[in-house]
């Protein structure tokens, strides 16, 4: 066979015209003029025009034949489109070339959903034919564009000294605080290795072993509930550095992305990333990933009613809870305060106050209860003005503070506040070393148990734990957590110190993470770190909705995949040499 030159078909361009072109790809649209035939030809490069002329009649006959998605070889000339019959949108749109030749090299079926719109289909048809959803224009931008994005991500850490090394993923259990996906060993029976969760304890190894900077683009594993923006196997950033504080693990963060955004999508992002403390966060958005593309911020009213004698938000400050509000910009209307209610009491919230700003004053049902310096303070604390409302939640304070993000969130949305295509970032830092289960009610580690605490806080780390701010600080993107970090111990008698806070023993430490508090003790270097989510980095940039558009093969949302059938039932001869029985329940159970 003789070697023929490839043109991508969007690769053909105006020089191209009085040329002979090789063209290979899949039918993406035809049209039949009952003379001339049209189709559009794909592939990854885009698309270009063929034409099929009943002139060369054996090429016509052919093209009469093709079928959406079929793969064929054109062989023929480049023309310039007459006038008039240009197409601006492609960027081969001036030209088409006139096929002299075809080969049908694969026929294809009628494919269950158009490939050639960008309409809605179903999500798990286009799972289960993934293939055939990847080729739709949006999918293959964002798979491309992932690329860039890693690729951008390792240029720049090449450029700044740090190595990617490989770290294992069959590993003993790390923890990030959710569930491992097990997998028993053979050789070992009756034990298990843990798919890694993340890299941590391997990449502070890398620390003590002295490699200084290290990176790598790595996958983890984490058995938890699906959402929008998580998956069982995911992708991270994952980075580690010796001789460190803050500042310089936030500074290089920083830059990666203002790089990813300049080669990607080429913005340049203002510098220096806002900071703000967690309490802060917690403060003024009710939480930890404050989405900034908006105002309504949270406003602290306690002192205005701190005499009050309106029953309920006097009983909420007697016992040390507080009493905060939000502007709303609206006048919203019956139906729109009691959706904002529900969602506060959803969070615990028992009810939310509300005033209605008129030219005559407060509107509201409750408005008796207050003294006219109340709401006089009222207003000059939240600036409202005729045809506001004002909301406001009194309670404990993390009540208060979740129960007011969410209304929050559902203002924004309610008030269509969300700016399209803005990108805000922000460092939340001083997170809390220790935080409560909501589940046990034990006091677990807020970050991972390698964190540093902040030395100014570590008389409370026996006393008040809850107290103690970690050196850890995450970063955010329009209200997603994108990664997190935090400056490590290095120290094992400090980590025994953390360790004991979560009630873990000496002995137990021992067992579980002695040859961690062992390596400390072969001089470990004072390091620290980070870890971005790359399906949630590339989904913000792409202007997606869930990771699974930037995943080229993501499981739904019951962990499954559903175009090879995983997870499946095992062959019996597996299972004997491992020594499993499985036990089969009805889904959801745990
Ligand atoms: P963390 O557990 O916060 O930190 O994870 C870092 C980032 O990884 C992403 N991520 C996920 N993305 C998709 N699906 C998931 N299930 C999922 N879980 C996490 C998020 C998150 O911010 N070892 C520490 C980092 C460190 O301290 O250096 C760690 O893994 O974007
Ligand atoms: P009630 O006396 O329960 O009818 O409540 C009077 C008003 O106060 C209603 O608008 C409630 O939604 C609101 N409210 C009740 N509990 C709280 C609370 N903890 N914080 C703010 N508003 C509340």
């Amino acid at each position: 066979m003789s070697l023929t030159v490839r043109t991508p078909c969007g690769a053909v361009r105006r020089e191209h015209v009085g040329s002979d072109v090789d063209l290979y790809g899949w039918v993406h649209r035809r049209r039949d003029l009952g003379g001339l035939i049209f189709i559009d030809l794909r592939d990854r490069s885009g698309i270009v025009q063929v034409k099929f002329d009943p002139v060369h009649a054996p090429a016509h006959t052919a093209g009469g034949e093709l079928r959406s998605e079929s793969v064929i070889h054109v062989h023929g000339l480049v023309l310039q489109r007459p006038p008039g019959t240009e197409n601006k949108e492609l960027a081969t749109g001036a030209l088409e070339v006139e096929a002299h030749a075809v080969d049908l090299l694969n026929r294809a079926q009628p494919p269950p959903f158009a490939v050639n719109e960008d309409g809605v289909v179903e999500e798990q048809l286009r799972l289960r034919y993934r293939y055939l959803d990847l080729r739709r224009s949006r999918m293959a931008r964002n798979l491309q564009l992932r690329h860039r994005v890693a690729k951008a991500i390792r240029d720049f850490l090449d450029d700044e000294g740090f190595v990617e090394i490989e770290t294992p993923v069959l590993i003993r259990s790390t923890p990030e605080g959710a569930r491992d996906y097990l997998v028993p060993s053979r050789l070992k029976p009756g034990y298990v290795y843990a798919l890694a969760q993340s890299p941590q304890l391997y990449k502070q190894l890398l620390m003590v072993a002295g490699l200084d900077r290290y990176f790598q683009i790595v996958r983890c594993y984490r058995d938890e509930d699906q959402r929008a923006d998580r998956q069982p196997e995911f992708t991270q950033l994952d980075l580690e550095m010796s001789f460190v504080g803050e500042d310089d693990v936030l500074d290089v963060i920083e830059r990666s992305f203002a790089h990813i955004w300049k080669q990607v999508l080429g913005i340049t992002l203002p510098s220096p990333i806002l900071r703000m403390t967690h309490a802060e966060a917690i403060r003024r958005y009710g939480v930890d990933k404050p989405d900034l593309r908006y105002g309504l911020e949270i406003e602290e009213l306690s002192s205005i009613f701190a005499a009050t004698e309106f029953k309920i938000f006097r009983q909420a400050l007697d016992t040390g809870g507080v009493v905060r509000g939000i502007r709303i910009p609206r006048n919203l209307g019956g139906k729109e305060i009691e959706a904002l209610t529900e969602l506060a009491r959803a969070e615990g919230a028992k009810g939310l106050a509300f005033w209605h700003r008129e030219p005559e004053g407060w509107r509201s049902p409750i408005t008796k209860f207050f003294s006219d310096r109340e709401l006089a303070g009222l207003l000059a604390a939240t600036g409202a003005q005729s045809g506001d409302v004002v909301v406001a939640v009194a309670d404990r304070s993390d009540v208060v503070a979740a129960a007011l993000g969410s209304v929050r969130k559902s203002a924004a949305r309610l008030l269509g506040l969300i700016k399209v295509g803005a990108f805000e970032f922000a460092w939340v830092t001083e997170f809390p070393l220790f935080e409560r289960s909501k589940e046990t009610g034990e006091i677990t580690a807020a970050h991972h148990p390698f964190t540093s605490p902040r030395p100014e806080d570590l008389p409370l780390l026996e006393s008040e734990p809850l107290k103690v701010r970690a050196r850890a600080y995450d970063l955010v993107l329009n209200g997603t957590e994108l990664g997190s970090g935090s400056i490590r111990i290095h120290d094992p008698e400090m980590q025994q110190r953390v360790f004991n806070g979560l009630g873990i023993s000496r002995s137990d430490a021992e067992r579980k993470f002695g040859f961690l508090l062992e390596a400390f003790r072969y001089g470990a270097p004072p390091h620290g770190g980070f870890a971005y989510g790359l399906d949630r980095v590339v989904m913000l940039a792409a202007g997606e909705e869930t990771i699974r558009e930037v995943i080229a093969f993501p499981k739904n949302q019951q962990a499954e995949e559903v175009m090879t059938d995983a997870p499946a039932a095992a062959d019996p001869k597996q299972l004997r040499e491992l020594g499993l029985e499985l036990i089969r329940r009805p889904p959801q159970t745990r």
